[in-house]
């Protein structure tokens, strides 16, 4: 059973941070479904301290959601300590630090991936944000800078040392961004110089990928980004596999219409109608995938500006599948 400090996860697979998809209302579904952990997606610090309406609908999470991770990204000791004061006390249950991103807004703030390249003031951060705060703190990074500067392992090691709980790895350097192919192998060169749980994260789409990247990186469990797009249980199911090698299907279309309909009136609630209906459309792009008519489907959909509208599409587009089957 994997181990956050003191607290015991249901299941060693977890739902990977994301800007603009890991929101409150994915987060909850995801975790409704068995997930062992689900990660917020990344709060600047400073916006965390200026309380911007936007870190605190990112932070939002609440006695339910235990374990509630909330990812915070900074490169300054006493701010990150400070952001992560604030989550603990507005709910959060775990503080993961993001020494992954690889955008330049963030690396020019000398944040995300960019702390990967300077391993002691990395670790003066990990340090302070450990002092601050009575519950565990994870980092997030990718392999390296780039392929000359591979550091994980020495910086994960270090990251241990001043009392970081448990290191998740994007098999990837900052400088490939999302190209090329996550290394997992390469993750088993961390899992070997660290006792804490390491997380084997990148390109785990189906199941046989979880089964593999556990087996070359040696790692205690896997993050899951990207393949959860339009499939919520996809969590619980591969964390099923692994432990049984049984492939549990998917929800039956009709089961997949409730829960894109609860799903989305679960994002306008919470985002308002405006917001909502924006955010709201990928979600609805992913879910449809593959369906037959979902081109047409996702175009009429794209362009309404009534949630109402939406939600009487998406009963017209599954109810006629669901009749045609
Ligand atoms: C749209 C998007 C947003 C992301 N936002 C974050 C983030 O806020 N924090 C973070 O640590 N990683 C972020 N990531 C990286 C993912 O957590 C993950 O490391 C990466 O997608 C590789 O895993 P995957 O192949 O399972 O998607 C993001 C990735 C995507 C695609």
């Amino acid at each position: 059973m994997l181990r956050i400090g003191n607290i015991k996860l249901e299941s060693n697979v977890i739902l990977a941070p994301m800007s603009g998809v890991t929101d409150r209302p994915f987060r909850k579904l995801v975790r409704s479904f068995g997930a062992g952990l689900v990660v917020s997606e990344m709060i600047a610090s400073h916006s965390v301290m200026s309380e911007t309406q936007e870190s605190f609908r990112k932070a939002h999470c609440d006695p339910s959601d235990f374990p509630a991770s909330v990812q915070i990204a900074g490169c300054d000791p006493q701010l990150m300590a400070n952001a992560a004061k604030k989550n603990r006390d507005l709910g959060a249950s775990v503080i993961d630090i993001n020494y992954g991103c690889p955008v330049k807004k963030v690396i020019n703030g000398h944040a995300g991936s960019a702390m990967m390249k300077d391993e002691d003031h990395a670790v003066r951060v990990l340090e302070a944000v450990v002092n601050a705060v009575d519950i565990p703190v994870t980092v997030k990074m990718r392999t390296g800078w780039d392929d000359t500067n591979r550091n994980a392992p020495s910086l994960a090691k270090k990251a241990e040392n001043v009392g970081i709980k448990m290191v998740t790895v994007h098999g990837r350097t900052r400088c490939q961004f999302y190209k090329g192919k996550a290394d997992w192998k390469f993750i088993r060169t961390v899992k070997d110089n660290v006792t804490i749980p390491v997380i084997a994260n990148g390109d785990i789409n189906n199941f046989a990928d979880a089964k593999q990247c556990l087996a070359d990186s040696g790692a205690d469990g896997v993050m899951i980004g990207r393949g959860c797009y339009g499939k919520p249980w996809f969590i619980h199911q591969t964390n099923h596999y692994l432990n049984t090698g049984e492939e549990l299907p998917d929800p039956t279309l009709e089961e997949q219409y409730h829960i894109l309909r609860d799903h989305y009136q679960a994002m306008i609630d919470f985002y308002g109608e405006e917001n909502g209906i924006r955010i709201a459309r990928k979600h609805v792009g992913w879910y449809s995938n593959g369906l037959h008519g979902s081109a047409e489907f996702r175009n009429k959909a794209m362009r309404m500006s009534r949630s109402e509208d939406v939600l009487n599409i998406i009963d017209e587009f599954y109810g006629s599948l669901l009749h045609s089957t």
